[in-house]
């Protein structure tokens, strides 16, 4: 018994030696001093000995488990040592390898400008109003003095729904008669407001025409507002867009919405008034349609028009973007092609 005891003894102990990881240490561990381990069971069995052999085998086994643990805990120590380093030189890391970049988004070139417009405007004292998309026929025509069959209405193909009255908006200038009902308080309060926000138009998509746009359409109420107060307003504008030297000119046109109406240019930016291919030689490209809010309008807002006046514009800022980048096809805007919108 004591001989198989020295046996086992060296054949473990040789094994430990080889052991150079820390799953096969925890085998042997089982194997050797766990509670199912060879030298457990043999101590264990003691008992089973003749009474003459059983202190000395007791003795010697005590000895061999105190032996074979410290030369386990010490392979322990090495071999956590080792696994260690090896982690340390596996993990190293290469500070001179170039950075993976983070892809993240962007803002949509439209949005850009109409935050762009938002914040010029503000600094003007006009606040957003948000008005709805899905508009009623009355709202977007008839109030805005286009009543049923008016020739206006024509310029503006519309999409209609299933549901009588219900379109979506063509413009903005229906927010107009929104933003007087419920911020005018019966027509007794001033307003400042821009409406920005998507319209849509039944037509032909084509480089120059989309059937859903932006636009920001503008409205000021008051008792003493006259036409000057709209060309310096809007002059003012042009100037924080398109630098301080930026020039406008006001060329009389034609809105049901307002009167008198005009359409503003600003100074070509890109040749500055010289004439180019972006202004058609021209020297001037077209921003905004204006004018001063047709009485019927006001009426229609609940403002008495011989008390209260009023300007109103309309942007496109997507023509402005087009401008503004020399983008020569509107389509990029909703086409969603990364190449584009990478670009900004
Ligand atoms: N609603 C017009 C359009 O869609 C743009 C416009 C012109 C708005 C003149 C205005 C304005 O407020 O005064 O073409």
């Amino acid at each position: 018994m004591l001989e198989q005891l020295e046996t086992q003894y060296k054949d473990a102990a040789a094994a430990l030696e080889q052991i150079s990881d820390s799953a096969a240490l925890a085998a042997w561990e089982r194997d050797t001093l766990g509670r199912g381990g060879w030298l457990t069971g043999m101590l264990r069995g003691v008992g089973q000995l003749p009474a003459e052999e059983r202190a000395a085998f007791g003795k010697r086994a005590n000895e061999l488990k105190v032996a074979l643990t410290g030369a386990y805990e010490a392979r322990e120590e090495l071999i956590k040592a080792q696994e260690l380093a090896r982690n340390l030189e596996e993990g190293q890391i290469d500070v001179t390898l170039p950075g993976r970049p983070r892809p993240t988004g962007g803002l949509h070139p439209s949005t850009q400008t109409l935050r762009q417009f938002a914040h010029v405007w503000a600094d003007m004292g006009f606040q957003v109003f948000r008005s709805r998309e899905v508009e009623d026929d009355d709202t977007n025509f008839t109030l805005l003095n286009m009543p049923p069959h008016h020739p206006a209405r024509d310029m503006q193909d519309t999409f209609y729904t299933t549901e009588p009255n219900v379109i979506l908006r063509t413009h903005t200038s229906p927010g107009q008669i929104r933003a007087m009902r419920e911020l005018g308080e019966d027509g007794t309060k001033p307003i400042r407001v821009i409406l920005p926000g998507m319209c849509y138009r039944y037509e032909q998509i084509t480089a120059r025409s989309e059937i859903q746009f932006h636009q920001v359409e503008g409205l000021a109420i008051g008792r003493n507002i006259r036409m000057t107060d709209l060309k310096g307003t809007i002059a003012a504008f042009a100037r924080r867009m398109f630098g301080a030297d930026a020039q406008v000119r006001f060329r009389a046109s034609y809105f049901p919405f307002t009167e008198p109406s005009m359409e503003v240019d600003v100074e070509c930016f890109l040749c500055h008034g010289d004439g180019c291919r972006v202004c058609k030689y021209s020297g001037w490209l077209e921003i905004c349609g204006s004018g001063m809010v047709h009485p019927v309008v006001l009426r229609n807002g609940g403002y008495d028009p011989s008390v209260w006046s009023g300007f109103a514009f309309g942007f496109g800022p997507e023509r402005m973007t087009m401008l503004m980048h020399g983008i020569e096809d509107i389509r990029y805007f909703w086409g969603n092609d990364l190449r584009f919108l990478e670009q900004f």
